[in-house]
């Protein structure tokens, strides 16, 4: 068994007399990917950001995120990767995405400018963006927006995190390259035994992409098990009105995501 990465414990955050996570409490093992599902609203944006530490100051927050693992506390972006919804709005649209790559690098591990946008052109060729070379110098409008998505996902990972955290990394992009950026982004976590949690509200996604899924209701875990466990025992009335409208997701069959070539 692996070490016990994140720990959070009777976590609860409310804005206001609002209520959004009600006492949470959960482990994370170091290399583990746990993929956190829920309707919109359950708060799962809230318990991500928790966890990276960048909620706003509006948030009041009780009960403990420790990172048991660490000597120091972490820090979004150096060991902490985020991927925000809506991560569109995370590229500069003037800046070039080499640069924005680049900056990642040189704040958060004191490099050189030179180094970080030569290692900014490895990271782009990490995330299948030919010619990277010269496309770093080219700004986000031209890039198509699973090329821009994968731009982000390279950013998110340049300053070589432990934990990465991806919040409907995929959602906003067609289906077919919806595939393409989980498949390697899935590759790209693997190879690198990074520790991830995943927010999504597709179930299917959630139990190619995930060791354990973890199931928010109404800003409370109501179960979390092995992909496996929630997708043929489901427990939570939720979690099966959740399946049904996946006919056909039967975890036997359950396809590995599938292998597209060409770029998206
Ligand atoms: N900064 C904030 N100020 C006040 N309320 C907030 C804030 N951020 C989130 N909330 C409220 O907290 C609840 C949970 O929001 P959250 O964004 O965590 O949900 P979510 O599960 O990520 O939803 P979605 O699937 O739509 O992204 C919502 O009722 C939301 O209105
Ligand atoms: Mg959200």
């Amino acid at each position: 068994m692996s070490e016990v990465f994140l720990v959070v414990q009777d976590l609860t955050v409310r804005y206001g007399v609002q209520q959004v996570l009600y006492p949470v409490s959960f482990e994370l093992r170091q290399g583990e990917r746990l993929a956190l599902i829920g309707e919109s609203g359950s708060g799962k944006t809230t318990l991500a950001m928790a966890i990276a530490g960048l909620l706003p100051a509006s948030a009041k927050i009780a009960g403990s995120i420790r990172f048991p693992a660490l000597a120091h506390e972490p820090r979004a972006g150096r060991d902490i990767g985020v991927v925000f919804q809506d991560s569109d709005g995370s590229l500069d649209p003037m800046m070039r995405v080499g640069d924005q790559i680049a900056e990642v690098i040189v704040t958060h591990l004191k490099t050189s400018w030179d180094k970080a946008r030569q290692r900014a052109a490895e990271l782009m060729q990490q995330v299948q963006i030919p010619d990277s070379q010269h496309r770093l110098r080219e700004f986000p409008h031209e890039f198509s927006g699973g090329q821009k998505q994968r731009i982000v996902i390279a950013a998110a990972l340049a300053a070589q995190p432990q934990l990465l955290i991806a919040d409907e990394p995929t959602s906003a992009l067609d289906t077919v390259v919806q595939n393409h950026v989980a498949k390697l982004l899935d590759g790209l976590v693997r190879a690198q035994r990074l520790t991830m949690l995943f927010v999504t509200h597709d179930i299917a996604l959630a139990s190619q992409l995930a060791d354990r899924i973890a199931v928010l209701y109404r800003g409370q875990i109501v179960e979390i098990g092995t992909a496996e466990q929630v997708i043929t025992a489901p427990q939570h009335d939720y979690t099966k009105a959740l399946l049904a409208t996946h006919v056909g997701l039967d975890w036997v069959k359950q396809p590995r995501l599938p292998e597209i070539d060409g770029v998206l």
